[in-house]
């Protein structure tokens, strides 16, 4: 059979059928039109996808943010009491320095803070313990267990062992911790501040 080149019997066809060429062209147009669909949903694709992620990491972004901006910290209910340590070997009027830990809400933080007391033992049930700072402009004092009173280096305020003032420029006595004592243990509440100079 003789083979003719393709353009040759498309050109033959055409002229010899045009019914023929009429619905190639229309061939020809809806696959051009089908191609471009297929094409713009691709692209219709994509361009969602690439808003899709974008949306989410907007969400991801924005939702922290909106809670620590628009929502209060939650009110922690801390405890109130905290433990300093076993009171049953102090000897009586011998005033101790004791360490405790303490944690202080800071907004969504909690953090833990070292402190201590000067805690004096005057009765099996009666304790008292010191804030750790001088009423006058808070340096740290200490027990001068030669002369028996708390002294202050800094400008040589001096109290007694119940706190209050002797001598020096401190305006009141030693502010004071509320206490409890519970099987042989002291805890310490708020740090009350003492009013006048005794
Ligand atoms: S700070 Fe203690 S005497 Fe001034």
């Amino acid at each position: 059979m003789l083979k003719l080149p393709k353009l040759y019997k498309m050109s033959t066809l055409r002229r010899s059928c045009p019914s023929y060429g009429e619905s190639m062209a229309l061939k020809e147009e809806s696959d051009a039109a089908t191609a471009g669909q297929s094409e713009i949903t691709r692209r219709k694709f994509y361009v969602a996808a690439i808003y899709g992620m974008w949306s989410l990491i907007a969400a991801a972004l924005a939702i922290p943010a909106g809670i620590y901006l628009l929502i209060p910290p939650r009110l922690r209910k801390m405890p109130e009491w905290v433990e300093a340590g076993d009171i049953s070997e102090l000897e009586p009027r011998e005033p101790v320095e004791m360490a405790f830990r303490r944690n202080q809400v800071d907004g969504w933080k909690i953090q833990s803070e070292k402190s201590t007391a000067w805690v004096v033992k005057f009765s099996p049930t009666q304790v008292v313990a010191f804030g750790p700072q001088c009423t006058h402009l808070g340096c740290a004092y200490h027990w001068d267990d030669r002369r028996k009173y708390f002294l202050c280096p800094c400008h040589s305020s001096v109290f007694s062992i119940d706190g209050a003032v002797i001598s020096g420029p401190a305006p009141r006595a030693l502010d004071r911790f509320e206490t409890k004592l519970e099987d042989g243990k002291l805890l310490l509440g708020r740090l009350e501040m003492s009013r006048g100079k005794a």
